[in-house]
């Protein structure tokens, strides 16, 4: 689908965005899980949490779609053997944190995905799996297909040389089925809802610094249990998609909309932090919790020109999914914006390094693509033009953003932004244009 995104001119009223994807995939996974009958509400129809409820039907799970999401729990040793591959579609997310999931089962299963999650790296979770006496492999290098063969799991303390939330979680879950307590050490805080979720549900989490000298880093253990509780309960909205309302608001004049009902956890809050002292005005009312998150409404004003600046070290693991927004933003801010020590994005959805600088590119910016990251200087004037999304939803997502602050712009393979964020652009084309 090819999407003409026109400049819009009045960036105001009142938006819902979409079920926190991130939360959705952990509630269905352990609600599966669980003991007894569960409901929830606010999951989002997008394209990553379909494949979650497909491959956890594919385990014998009775999972019924509607509002809320009910989900029969089959108990911690409740799945079953799956007849085929199990395909994750394009969600790192499903594959990584099911691979822990099925480590402990007494059955095998291989999980695959898409052409682009195929691509991914996996040797960050068969290792450590591994190291829990798992028997995992890959079919190339390190590559999805992944096979599992299931079996008896030990406790281990497993430091990750990545801070990645998709890692932890994946050790954590294998942790419920072994014969003792399970750490993992991050080397920064990544985003925690595993572990709320756990402790909603009655797991011991465990959460505290990564040593007496290391501030950044988080050691998180989990220790095995014989039930869940069966879960109940609103996934909030999901920050990453407000964000994209948030740069608009903040860059257009005249601004002032509502996000309502958003994911307010602290560990996805730096993008509104970052655009705060950006010089976006953005306030939060919280309202409550909710699956152990909390959540409230948002409010944001134009802000004139954004200041830009450098992002680099612990911030890149707590913007991960932002930073091709930040970028996009880059050209119409005063100082220009540059991202530092984010070679992780090369193994997203796409190299977001190159698929960014690419779709800037085509708007006739000016940036400088480094091996962990990019340079983009403030103060241009994107063209109208055409962008590839390249099969990747954040990019169809964030340089919509920029087109519409800018000169316009048509997005071909528009239709990625399903897999988070399905009806983007319908509430976009809602807005008045310029
Ligand atoms: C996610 C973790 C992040 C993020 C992804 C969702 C999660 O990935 O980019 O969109 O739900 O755990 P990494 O763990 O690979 O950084």
């Amino acid at each position: 689908m090819r999407a003409i995104v026109r400049p819009v001119a009045r960036v105001r009223g009142t938006i819902a965005v979409p079920g926190d994807k991130s939360i959705a995939h952990r509630a269905l996974m352990l609600a599966a899980i669980s003991d007894g009958e569960c409901a929830i509400e606010g999951v989002p129809e997008a394209g990553d949490v379909g494949s979650t409820a497909r491959v956890l039907a594919q385990l014998g799970v009775r999972l019924h779609r509607g509002e809320p999401v009910r989900v029969e729990g089959a108990g911690l040793r409740g799945l079953q053997a799956p007849a085929g591959v199990l395909d994750c579609g394009n969600s790192g997310t499903t594959l990584r944190l099911l691979a822990g999931l099925l480590a402990g089962q007494r059955f095998g299963a291989t999980l695959t995905g898409d052409a682009s999650l195929r691509r991914r790296p996996m040797a960050r979770i068969v290792e450590p799996l591994r190291a829990m006496g798992a028997r995992v492999r890959c079919e190339r290098d390190d590559r999805p297909p992944v096979t599992i063969a299931g079996g008896p799991l030990r406790g281990v303390t497993y430091r990750s040389p990545v801070a990645s939330a998709q890692v932890k979680s994946c050790v954590l879950l294998a942790g419920l089925y072994a014969d003792g307590p399970t750490r993992v050490i991050e080397p920064y805080a990544t985003r925690d809802h595993t572990e709320r979720l756990l402790d909603h549900l009655g797991v011991p989490v465990c959460v505290g610094p990564a040593g007496p000298d290391d501030a950044a880093g988080r050691a998180v253990e989990v220790r095995p249990v014989d039930r869940l509780r069966p879960l109940r309960g609103r996934v909030p909205g999901d920050l990453s998609s407000a964000a994209y309302w948030m740069a608009l608001a903040a860059a257009s004049p005249d601004a002032d909309l509502c996000l309502q009902g958003v994911g307010l956890n602290p560990t996805r809050l730096a993008v509104v932090e970052l655009l705060r002292e950006w010089g976006a005005a953005i306030e939060i009312r919280p309202l409550g919790e909710s699956l152990g998150e909390p959540y409230g409404d948002l409010r944001v004003r134009s802000a004139g020109v954004l200041a830009g600046g450098s992002i680099a070290g612990a911030s890149v693991p707590a913007l991960i999914d932002e930073l091709p927004l930040l970028a996009a933003l880059g050209p119409l801010t005063r100082e220009g914006v540059e991202i530092r020590d984010a070679a992780e994005l090369r193994v997203k959805e796409s190299d977001r390094i190159a698929t960014t600088c690419a779709a800037l590119r085509a708007l006739g910016v000016r940036v400088d693509e480094r091996p962990d990251g990019l340079a983009v200087a403030g103060g241009q004037r994107p063209a109208a033009g055409r962008i590839r999304a390249a099969g990747d939803h954040r990019i169809a997502l964030a340089f919509a953003v920029l087109a519409a602050l800018a000169g316009g712009a048509e997005i071909d393979g528009a239709e990625a932004c399903a897999v988070s964020y399905p009806g983007f652009f319908e509430q976009l084309g809602g807005l008045a244009v310029r």
